[in-house]
């Protein structure tokens, strides 16, 4: 690693939209994109957030793609928009139902919003899915909002495309939250054209106003020309070291669980077949053994559990056996579904 890029006779200067050094080692991931086309935030979710603000006003149309890391689907009711779902689906292997999507999209929708890579199914898009969800955006003239934010994060090393640089009206959001597992610092971005960089800036005035120096510059670094490659590295060791456990356990219990393998990011997401409600056996997970999932209620999909496997293998393995623990108990008390 370098050595931080200042000292104390010469410290650096904050900027509330980050730093040029930053926003010039951001731009560098996103052909064509300057400078001017970054927003430094404080998280990718601070990036999520200004977007929607800045975008989305009382009775615009938004569609949205489901499951979803459920801040925009929140933030956007919020701002008094109406949701219009198109859904991931576990039968195209968490690909999108392309002629729901297309009924989402009307000449009224505002703001289509996808996460790819997925959070909570860990999909990444194929071509044909990014092309028919850019030509919707372009047959309505929508605002096209994607989260990349596990780009990086894939479990096979290849880099999932970014929206960027294919539809005029794109604003990617992204950050080191994920595949750069710094989410201590705090840091996100978004790219888009100038004009959608200006209203959002003019919206973070509002908010946080600026990016702390200190992060800021711990981003510079973690950006710098062979550090990022061996972030990013080691996040796709942990990826390919855990997968396996928590595969065989999955496969330990037969017929109870069917997941559709995640591509990218430390999630499974999983179906299981045991008549309990989801948020009832999370709160009993919690409750009786101190381990936390989320229930696929927080999605809109009871009977699913949303699985981290990140951590150490041991703190992983140790999660896992103690499910299991509640589990067993459950299976002799519960009715099997299909
Ligand atoms: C898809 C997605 N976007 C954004 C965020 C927010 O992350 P942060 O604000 O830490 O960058 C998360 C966090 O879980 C996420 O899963």
């Amino acid at each position: 690693m370098n050595r931080l890029p200042w000292n104390a006779g010469n410290p650096p200067t904050s900027q509330s939209n980050g730093t040029l050094e930053l926003r010039r080692a951001i731009a560098r991931l996103y052909p064509g994109a300057d400078e001017e086309n970054v927003l430094v935030t404080n998280g990718s979710s601070e990036a999520n957030f200004v977007s929607v603000w800045s975008l989305v006003a009382p009775d615009d149309e938004v569609a949205l793609m489901l499951p979803n890391y459920m801040q925009i689907w929140g933030a956007a009711r919020g701002f008094g928009g109406r949701i219009r779902p198109f859904h991931l689906k576990p039968e195209l292997g968490w690909q999108p139902d392309l002629d729901e999507l297309r009924r989402a999209v009307t000449p009224q929708t505002q703001l289509i919003a996808v996460c790819n890579p997925n959070n909570p199914t860990g999909a990444v898009l194929e071509p044909a899915a990014m092309d028919a969800i850019i030509a919707a955006a372009r047959a309505s003239g929508a605002w096209l909002l994607c989260d990349e934010v596990y780009q990086g994060a894939e479990r096979d090393g290849v880099t999932t495309r970014s929206f960027w640089g294919q539809y005029e009206k794109t604003i990617i959001v992204n950050g080191l939250s994920k595949a750069y597992a710094l989410p201590g610092l705090r840091i996100g971005w978004i790219i888009a054209p100038k004009e959608q960089i200006a209203r959002s800036w003019m919206h973070h005035d509002y908010l946080t106003i600026g990016p702390g120096i200190v992060s800021d510059q711990l981003a510079c670094l973690a950006l710098a020309d062979g550090n990022r490659e061996a972030i990013l590295r080691r996040t796709r060791t942990i990826l390919q070291k855990n997968y396996p456990i928590i595969e065989g356990w999955i496969e330990e219990h037969g017929d109870l669980f069917s997941l559709v393998p995640p591509r990218a990011g430390a999630i499974a997401y999983l179906k299981y077949h045991l008549d309990v409600n989801s948020s009832e056996l999370a709160e009993i997970l919690r409750r009786d053994q101190s381990v936390l999932i989320v229930p696929g209620d927080q999605f809109g999909m009871d009977h699913y559990l949303r699985i981290g496997y990140g951590p150490r293998e041991p703190y992983l393995k140790t999660g896992l056996n103690r499910i299991d623990a509640t589990l067993k108990a459950l299976t002799r008390s519960r009715a099997v579904v299909t």
